[in-house]
């Protein structure tokens, strides 16, 4: 697989050629992942879950992202990575460059930040600087407990158009890709028309640029909840190298996720 950038993942937009991703946090996955299709790895902080065993994501550091991030890109030096900035990193746009330039130091393509219009300033000071960004709007998970729990977000249409708003703004502000999580389908078709960046969906249907899980949902080993929005690959396919190719080809055809796997 050629070495992807931005403008690759722009063009892929425009030609309607989904976009495959899968979180990662070693070496040996981010290269199976590469070899098998997969054309984004996002070093999630998700990773505070299904590697550290928390209830939320909160605990997770700039140093533990930073370390993934660096085992990620052993992996491979043609992978596209994007690395999540931890809760609380990125509270004034000075904290953000310093933090963001220490994951893009570890070998970091991008960085992904949660939240709308008011990162606006940040994200203006990390483009400037060389620092591309992803953002994540709908269910983010760092604000679990301003939520109330791990909830469908962008249901009532206030706040479907507050989403397409702060979507409109990240864009303005010089975002580059936006992750959109767990908001009806219809709600991510609006936001995604709305933009000329791609989106990237978990539990957002399938009218996305493309589509993201989390490895271990993937494979149906994550300790706990398994959501409603992901799929064992694993199951229909017996062995993980198969597992990540199927995976590519349903997101690539628009079979996963199919109904059963979005929220309405
Ligand atoms: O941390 C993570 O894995 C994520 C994805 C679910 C988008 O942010
Ligand atoms: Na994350």
């Amino acid at each position: 697989m050629s070495k992807i950038t931005v403008s690759t993942l722009n063009k892929m937009k425009a030609e309607k050629n989904k976009i495959t991703a899968l979180t990662a946090y070693d070496a040996s996955f981010a290269k199976l992942f590469h070899d098998n299709g997969v054309e984004v790895i996002l070093v999630g902080d998700s990773l505070g879950m299904v590697l550290q065993g928390g209830d939320d994501t909160l605990g997770v550091t700039n140093q533990d992202i930073a370390y993934h991030t660096r085992c990620v890109r052993a992996g491979s030096r043609e992978l596209f990575v994007i690395a999540d900035m931890p809760f609380m990193t990125y509270s004034s746009p000075n904290d953000t460059c310093k933090n963001a330039a220490e994951l893009m130091r570890a070998g970091a393509n991008m960085v992904k930040l949660e939240g709308g219009e008011w990162l606006f300033e940040s994200i203006e000071a990390l483009t400037q600087q060389g620092i591309p960004v992803c953002g994540h709007l709908g269910l983010t998970p760092q604000s679990v407990h301003v939520f109330g729990g791990f909830k469908v977000q962008g249901r009532a249409e206030e706040q479907a158009l507050k989403i397409i708003a702060d979507a409109k703004a990240l864009e303005a502000a010089g975002a580059q890709l936006l992750v959109l999580e767990c908001i009806p389908s219809a709600l991510a078709k609006r936001v995604t028309d709305a933009l000329t960046i791609p989106t990237i969906g978990i539990g957002a249907g399938n009218t996305t640029d493309g589509q993201i899980l989390v490895m271990h949902d993937l494979v149906g080993i994550s300790a706990g909840f398994i959501p409603k929005f992901s799929k064992n690959f694993l199951l229909e396919t017996g062995n993980m190298p198969e597992a990540v190719k199927k995976y590519c080809t349903d997101v690539k055809s628009g079979a996963f996720p199919s109904a059963e796997h979005e929220f309405k």
